[in-house]
């Protein structure tokens, strides 16, 4: 007889940057309750030193393993690079992360040419530099740091002048360097996908890791016999270290529903 797990599973990011993985999760696991930790009050991480982000993502992962989370997913890039391993070290459920899905921009790339958005944290991570080695042979890998674009999707400004203008300053080398990828590198960044699409040149695919992950997150809950009863009636609960109007107004964006969001 099958086993069911109907305890939620746990996300977190250093905000609403999440939400994008959060939306994959919830289509592709529909049976599956989620409580969503967006750390607005503290983000952005990607700048902040490994040890801060280490104790900055205990904290969150103690809250939601209270909150009664079977497995947590770092809906972050910087906050996978600094912390997962350390997290796996301290506490028992499983963790799935979010790395720049390098490898499979590097595999299918004509060009020969990828480019890599990212924070500090992620670009200069033990993780990145690794993968990059591994998984990039004969393509050049084109990085750029993002500075200034999480707390304009954290203000709710990603459609600004400010945002095209550094989304322009950042892609205009990768694109004289002839990407044909496009590897968004941070939780965030798909808020930009649409002034992406209108600045990059229409042969640039823009890749995005969340529906990778959400299938991991599925393969996972089904090796550890953790999945959830396709019967229960599930929730969505979100919680907030910042401002919960805010929040509140991303979630419908990217959701076109509305949820409760908790202050913590
Ligand atoms: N969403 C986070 C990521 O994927 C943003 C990091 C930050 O807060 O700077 O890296």
């Amino acid at each position: 007889m099958q086993n069911y797990n109907n305890q939620p599973i746990g996300v977190f990011d250093s905000g609403v940057g999440g939400l994008t993985v959060w939306r994959e999760l919830a289509r592709q696991l529909p049976h599956e309750s989620i409580i969503y930790y967006a750390d607005s009050q503290r983000s952005p991480y990607g700048e902040k030193s490994y040890e801060t982000i280490q104790q900055y993502c205990k904290e969150i992962t103690e809250f939601l393993i209270e909150k009664g989370c079977k497995l947590i997913v770092v809906a972050c890039n910087t906050a996978t690079s600094a912390a997962i391993s350390y997290l796996r070290t301290i506490f028992d459920v499983p963790f799935i992360g979010i790395e720049p899905a390098i490898k499979p921009a590097a595999l299918q790339s004509i060009t020969k040419h990828i480019g890599v958005l990212a924070t500090k944290g992620t670009l200069e991570g033990r993780l990145f530099n690794e993968t990059s080695k591994k998984h990039t042979e004969g393509v050049e890998v084109h990085i750029q740091i993002g500075t200034g674009l999480v707390p304009l999707v954290e203000e709710n400004n990603y459609e600004s002048d400010e945002a095209i203008h550094l989304l322009k300053k950042y892609t205009a080398p990768m694109v004289a360097a002839n990407i044909d990828y496009l590897v968004l590198g941070c939780t965030h960044y798909p808020f930009y996908k649409d002034i992406l699409k209108s600045l990059l040149p229409s042969y640039v695919k823009i890749v995005d890791p969340a529906p990778a992950v959400a299938r991991y997150t599925d393969f996972i809950l089904q090796h550890h016999h953790l999945l959830a009863s396709p019967n229960q009636k599930i929730f969505h609960h979100f919680y907030t270290s910042g401002k919960a109007a805010n929040f509140l107004f991303l979630i419908k964006i990217v959701t076109k529903k509305s949820f409760l969001v908790f202050e913590k």
